[in-house]
């Protein structure tokens, strides 16, 4: 089964997660960049990014090329941001055609539920939410054991 992760990562710990879930599955990665960046730092960071996140915005991302059609799985991966997704994820789902696909959710979050991110983004993709997630905390600047363990067992069960 041939895998992206596609994944967008303000502070590193979504890229952190996503590069080694990529490297335990063999998969790809696509990092999402936003044509105008988001602040990340101080003040401007959470209300400028909650903002968008609140306002379901689609913001522009920098062009990538990626032939989708020869991926059977795609793992989305996102911040948490006022507790769903952040929206550069919306602008991918968005402008992709995704029927057919498997597909799998990690959410990295300072401590918040993922919960609701993970029922937002399988209701913008129109399906169950019975799919693998995984929620990590602050994986790369609070480094833990038990993460690298999480993150096997959530491999785990996409190889079966
Ligand atoms: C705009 C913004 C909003 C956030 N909202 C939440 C939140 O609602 N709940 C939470 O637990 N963490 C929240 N966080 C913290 C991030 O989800 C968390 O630090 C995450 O690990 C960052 O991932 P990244 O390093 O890939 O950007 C927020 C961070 C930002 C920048």
């Amino acid at each position: 089964m041939k895998t992206l992760i596609v994944h967008y990562s303000l502070e590193g710990n979504t890229a952190w997660t996503s590069e080694r879930i990529a490297q335990e599955l063999g998969a790809d990665t696509l990092r999402l960049i936003p044509k105008k960046a988001y602040p990340d730092k101080g003040f401007a960071k959470f209300f400028w990014g909650g903002k968008s996140a609140k306002m379901k915005e689609s913001p522009e991302l920098e062009p990538y090329s990626i032939d989708l059609n020869s991926y059977d799985r795609i793992i989305l991966a996102s911040p948490v941001w006022a507790g769903t997704f952040a929206p550069p994820l919306r602008t991918f789902i968005r402008s992709e055609k995704l029927a057919g696909k498997q597909f799998a959710f990690v959410m990295c979050s300072a401590g918040g539920s993922a919960d609701k991110a993970f029922a937002g983004l399988a209701q913008l993709l129109g399906i169950a939410e019975n799919v693998p997630t995984l929620h990590l905390i602050d994986p790369k600047s609070r480094p833990d054991a038990e993460n690298d363990r999480k993150i096997k067992e959530f491999c785990q069960k996409l190889h079966a």
